[in-house]
């Protein structure tokens, strides 16, 4: 499975390409309430170490993959609220 976090549409596109590569089920993780201004918001979250709540879109079962891939923005390395 490959699921990612994409604002923009960059760790999308790479994502597609680590999913047509391996065969492994895309997973779109959204924000349940859009950014509407990313810088401040995602500055807010990380201050205050909070976590938005999320959704994730998958399009199979994905039991059988023995493998995750997670893409996700490089301020959330720290917190992997996402995960
Ligand atoms: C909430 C949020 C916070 C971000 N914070 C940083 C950051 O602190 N430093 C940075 O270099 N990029 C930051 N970014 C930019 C992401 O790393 C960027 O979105 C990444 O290049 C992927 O692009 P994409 O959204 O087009 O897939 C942030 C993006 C988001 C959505």
């Amino acid at each position: 499975m490959v699921a990612y976090f994409s604002y923009s549409g960059n760790t999308e596109k790479v994502a597609k390409q680590i999913a047509d590569y391996t065969g492994g089920t895309l997973a779109e993780i959204e924000r349940e309430t859009p950014y509407t201004d990313v810088n401040e918001e995602g500055e807010e979250e990380l201050n205050s170490n909070a976590c938005p709540d999320i959704e994730v879109n998958v399009d199979n079962n994905v039991d059988g993959e023995s493998s995750r891939i997670a893409l996700l923005p490089i301020s959330f390395q720290n917190q992997c609220c996402f995960l």
